[in-house]
C-alpha cells in the first residue's frame, strides 16, 4: 500500500463495536480491573492509554518499525533515549541540531556523567570511541538544512545504536530504519501533528530490547502525552501527505526566489541543486526536501521580522501556517555564541518554515519585508 493510503487509515480501522470511523479520546486516568492484576492491558493510564496506543501504533506502522513510543514532548522523548545509557558512556553527535537537543545533552546529561562529541554532519567517515554507546543525527538538520549519509553513518556504527531525529522529514519524505537506523525520534509538535495546537514526541524503533527498556522508561518517569494531544497527532497525520508536498513545494518555489534576492546572501535549501547535500537528499529522500529553509540576510533581522505578515514570528516549525525564527536569538540561543558562530550559525540566519498558503502570496510577503529590512 503507498504511503498516501496508508497514512489516512493509520492505527485505526473503523470501530468493532460502535461503528465510529473515527477513534474516541479515551480521556481517562484509570482502568477497572478484574482481580488484582487482571485487566485488558491498561492497568493505569500513565502506563497505557488507548488512544495513546492508537498513535503509536500509527507511527510504527508509517516508520516501517514494530514498535512506537509517545511522549510528552519532542525532548521527553530524546530523554528516554539518552536513559539507555550508563554513566560514563559517550554519544557521539553531529554538528547541527535542535538547541534544546544540544542543552539536554551539555546542561543536563553531562551533569549526570555522559560523555558528547560532535563530528561534521556531512561526512561519510565517522571516528567511535570505545565507549560510544549511541550515534545521533539530524538530516535534515536544525538549522542549517544540513544532509547527513545515513546509510553510510549506518555501516558504521558497530555496537553502538544509531538514532536518527526525523522530525523535518516526517515518514512521507524519508524513512530512515530502512536506511539503518535503530531508533527514529520526532518531534509530535512539528509536521507530524502539523497544526501548532499540540507538544509532543514520538519514537520508534524494530529493536525489540531497546523497546521493553523505552517503555519502563516511559512508564517509570512518566512524561506521557495526554489523551487529548495524541488524538490531535493522530487527526494530524491523516493529511501529512497532502501537507508536507505543499510545503515542499511552497518552499522550493521561495528557495529559488531567494536565491536570486541581492538582500540575501545565502540560501540554505536541501532542493536546490547548489546545496552541497541536493545529491544526497535526492537518494535518501522522496524527492522532495520538506518545508524548511534557511537564508543569511544582508539586512536587519528585526526589521524583517517586524514586516512579514504571513510569516508569524515564533518558536516553531512544521504547522500549516507560515513562521519565522532567529535561530541565534530563539531556538538555538541555548547554544553558546562561539559555539554558534563555530558551526555556521550567524547572527544573520533566518530560518522559515514554509506554511501550505499560497507560494505567491508568501513570496510576495517575503518581497516587501526584504525590501524592508
Ligand atoms: C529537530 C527537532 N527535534 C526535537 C525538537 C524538540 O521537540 P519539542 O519542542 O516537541 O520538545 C525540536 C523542537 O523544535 C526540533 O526542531
Amino acid at each position: 500500500m503507498r504511503f498516501e493510503t496508508k497514512v489516512v487509515r493509520a492505527g485505526y480501522q473503523v470501530d468493532p463495536v460502535t461503528g465510529a470511523i473515527v477513534p474516541p479520546v479515551h480521556q481517562v486516568a484509570t482502568f477497572a480491573q478484574e482481580e488484582p492484576g487482571v485487566h485488558k492491558g491498561y492497568p493505569y493510564g500513565r502506563t497505557a492509554n488507548p488512544t495513546r496506543s492508537l498513535l503509536e501504533k500509527a507511527i510504527a506502522e508509517l516508520e516501517g518499525g514494530q514498535y512506537g513510543l509517545a511522549f510528552a514532548s519532542g525532548l521527553a522523548a530524546e530523554d528516554a533515549i539518552l536513559h539507555l545509557l550508563q554513566p560514563g558512556d559517550h554519544v557521539l553527535c553531529c554538528d547541527d541540531v535542535y538547541g534544546g537537543t544540544y542543552r539536554l545533552f551539555e546542561q543536563v546529561r553531562r551533569r549526570y556523567g555522559l560523555g558528547f562529541s560532535y563530528f561534521d554532519t556531512t561526512t561519510t567517515k565517522i571516528e567511535l570511541q570505545s565507549n560510544t554507546k549511541l550515534i545521533w543525527l539530524e538530516s535534515p538538520t536544525n538549522p542549517l538544512l544540513k544532509i547527513a549519509d545515513i546509510e553510510a553513518i549506518a555501516r558504521q556504527k558497530g555496537d553502538a545504536l544509531l538514532v536518527v531525529d526525523n522530525t523535518f522529514a516526517t515518514p512521507y519524505l524519508q524513512r530512515p530504519l530502512e536506511l539503518g537506523a535503530d531508533i527514529i525520534v520526532h518531534s509530535s509538535t512539528k509536521y507530524l501533528s502539523g497544526h501548532g495546537d499540540v507538544i509532543g514526541g514520538l519514537v520508534v524503533t524494530s529493536n525489540a530490547a531497546v523497546y521493553e527498556k523505552l517503555k519502563f522508561f516511559q512508564n517509570a518517569i512518566g512524561a506521557v502525552p495526554g489523551p487529548m494531544d495524541c488524538w490531535l497527532v493522530l487527526r494530524g497525520l491523516k493529511t501529512l501527505a497532502l501537507r508536507m508536498r505543499t510545503h515542499s513545494e511552497n518552499a522550493q518555489a521561495i528557495a529559488e526566489f531567494l536565491s536570486t534576492h541581492p538582500k540575501v546572501a545565502r540560501v540554505y535549501y536541501p532542493g536546490l541543486p547548489s546545496h552541497p547535500g541536493h545529491a544526497l537528499a535526492k537518494k535518501q529522500m522522496n524527492g522532495l526536501y520538506g518545508g524548511m529553509l534557511s537564508f543569511e540576510l544582508n539586512g536587519d533581522v528585526k526589521r524583517f521580522a517586524r514586516a512579514t505578515k504571513l510569516f508569524t514570528l515564533a518558536e516553531n516549525l512544521g504547522t500549516v501556517d507560515s513562521l519565522t525564527t532567529h535561530p541565534a536569538t530563539m531556538t538555538h540561543a541555548a547554544i553558546p555564541p562561539e559555539e554558534r558562530a563555530r558551526r555556521g550559525i550567524q547572527d544573520n540566519l533566518v530560518r522559515l518554515s514554509v506554511g501550505i498558503e499560497h507560494a505567491q502570496d508568501l513570496i510576495e510577503d517575503l518581497r516587501q519585508a526584504l525590501e524592508y529590512a
